[in-house]
Parts: C-alpha cells; structure tokens; sequence
C-alpha cells in the first residue's frame, strides 16, 4: 500500500490543489483531490483482472470548478434541496441561498463540493487515509454556526473504500454530508447503466414534486418501479410514465433503508453487479437513507469527462447516502439536527469486487 502526492492545478483563486493516489491490491487504485474532497479516479480490476475507471470525473481541475454535477466530490453543508432555502431551528428564521430553481442545493453558491479542503496523510501497512477538513465559519451560505467537518477516506483490505465523516459545531445547525461519485462499473466511458443489476435494501421513497422538492410523504416502494428489493436491472422498470420517474426524468430518490434496527458493518445496504465486466460494488452504512440517482442531468457537452468522453444522461448512477432532503421542513423525516457539544458521525462502505 501506498499513497503518491501530486500538483493537479491552481485554482481561479490561485490555491494550489493536489491529487492522492493510494493504491491496493489487484491494481485497484484510488485517487483523490482536495479540491472538494473529491473522488477523481476508482481503478477496479475485472472478472479477467483487466482495470477501468469506474467513476466519471474531469482531467482538468478548471473543470471541477465550473461544471455543475458534483463530480465525486462531498458535498455540503447540506446535500441535496431544502425547499425555498427556507428552515427555522430553535425559534429563529433562516434563508439561504437559492442555487437550483427557488431552492437550495448541495450547499449553496459555493459548498463543501467546490472548496480546497486542508489534506492529512496517514500511511500504514494494511489501510491507508487521506484525512480532508475544513472550517465552515458561522453564517456561511446563510447556516448557523461554525462548522468543523473532517472526511477520512481509508482503502483498506486492498480494495474497499472507506469514508468516515465527522463534523462540531458551536451553535445548533442543520448538516447532510455526503459523497457525490458517479460509477459506472464497466468503465466511465463505456455506454448507460441501465443493465447494471442492483438490489437496494430500501422498502420506502421519500416522494418529491416537480422540483424535486419532498412533498412529505414517504411512500412504500411495494409494487412500483422503486422496489429493487429483489435485484433487478436498472432500466427494468426506467418507466417515465410513472409519475415519480416523470418528475424525475429517471431515479433520482431519497431511497429510506428497512429498518433502523440494522448492523451498517455487517449487511449491505445496497449491491450493484455490472454483468459483462462482472465487476461488483458493496455498500455499507450508517446512514438511513441514500439517494439513488441515475444521472438524468449528466449531458453537459461543455465537459468532457477525462480523455474527451462526451457525458450522456444514465451513464452511471450516484448512492449518496444521506438523511432526507429538506428534512428539518418536515414532521417525522429523519433528523439533520448537530448542537453545540454533539459530534456529528457517520461511516459509508463502498467494496469493489468481481
Ligand atoms: C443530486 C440531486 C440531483 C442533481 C444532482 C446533481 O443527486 O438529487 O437532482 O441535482 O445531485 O446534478
């Protein structure tokens, strides 16, 4: 195991940004920037042992900077919408700022996604770390209290990445961290996901309106295109006469895990097999929800992923796993809630086989 340091670009600010390439076994290799925090490169081996890049992302860091889509990066303080950027905590209005449409998204007008974070290395014999932080001074995007978020990213047992996010405040605020990676598991570059097989352990839906924003109902999933208890191809069902995947233009679901009575460590939360490469990917978590997204908005031709590849909608698939979006504006949604004194924890697995 090992960890290679290098310059990947100056920033329009003139900050200097680096990539993180830390390497398991098999070939399998992970690269990452401080830049966002963001998950550049995923090298995963075949059934064969042949290695692919299966996750989407840009060569140049200018890139990172100006194209909309969270390219493999944390977002924050609050991923995905809060209807109007409107919440009130503890008696007390507060309006932030209005990035998508008349709402709030992935963190405003520049969130965790787009920030050079401060980097650690910790190299050791069989897990190496890249330990990203930063302050998020009170106030800022319109959120109350000075945040301190770390996100520590572990390859261990050669080919398992581990994210672990932990994050103080001084004063009550709201947060949902989490990773925006785009895979796709035959190769960035090689065509839809839609016979990607997934199971996802998921009996519920938050449903959302035109602008994806959470009506406040949380649906079951039983007997709609939703339901990928039994595992399924992606497009099986990718029925746009529904009226979820309407709204949506494809999956793009807060997806509410089975119960929460459930060991993250010990079973999957969601499993996704690509056939031909036979490549797999296993995620864990303590999270109880993630948003499975089949990249309906990836079709900016403006940029090009690395090597030129043009980016085309359902070309790969998020699981941000998260607590519900625009929770704090909704009775019994999960709680997003971090005060003063608390420490904010929570552990996401993403295992690479085939
Ligand atoms: C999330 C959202 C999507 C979209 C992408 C970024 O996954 O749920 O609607 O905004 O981020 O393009």
């Amino acid at each position: 195991m090992s960890i290679e340091t290098k310059v990947f670009g100056v920033t329009k600010n003139g900050e200097t940004v680096h990539s993180y390439t830390l390497t398991g076994k098999n070939g399998f290799a992970v690269t990452l920037i401080d830049f966002g925090a963001t998950v550049k490169n995923i090298i995963a081996p075949d059934r064969k042992g042949e290695l692919a890049d299966v996750v989407c992302g840009y060569d140049r860091l200018s890139d990172y900077e100006d194209a909309d889509g969270y390219q493999g990066a944390v977002v924050g303080r609050f991923g995905n919408r809060i209807g109007k950027g409107r919440f009130t905590l503890e008696g007390k209005d507060y309006t932030l700022y209005c990035n998508d449409n008349t709402n709030h998204l992935h963190g405003g007008r520049v969130g965790f996604s787009h920030r050079v974070w401060q980097t650690e290395i910790r190299e050791s014999g069989d897990a190496d770390r890249v330990i990203f932080s930063l302050v998020s001074p009170d106030g800022d995007e319109g959120y109350p209290g000075t945040l301190r978020v770390t996100v520590e990213y572990c390859l261990a047992d050669g080919c398992e990445l581990v994210i672990s996010y932990r994050a103080t405040t001084d004063k009550t605020t709201v947060l949902n961290l989490t990773n925006h990676t785009y895979f796709n598991l035959a190769g960035f570059d090689s065509g839809d996901v839609l016979e990607h097989m997934l199971y996802l352990d998921a009996d519920r839906f938050v449903e959302t309106d035109a602008e994806l924003i959470p009506t406040g109902r949380v649906l079951p999933v039983l007997d709609t295109p939703m339901d990928f208890r039994t595992t399924k191809p992606i497009g099986r069902d990718f029925d746009l006469t529904y009226e979820p995947l309407k709204l949506a233009g494809g999956y793009d679901h807060c997806m509410v895990f089975t119960d929460t009575l459930h060991d993250p460590i010990k079973s999957p939360r969601a499993i996704v097999t690509e056939p031909k490469s036979g490549r797999t990917l296993t995620m864990y978590t303590s999270l109880p929800c993630v948003q499975f997204y089949s990249a309906n908005f990836m079709s900016n031709p403006d940029f090009p992923f690395k090597g030129g590849y043009t980016q085309k909608k359902q070309h790969a698939f998020c699981l941000e796993t998260e607590n519900m979006p625009d929770s704090m504006n909704h009775e019994g949604f999960t709680d997003c809630v971090l005060k003063a004194g608390e420490e904010f924890t929570s552990v996401t697995v993403y295992r690479f086989g085939n």
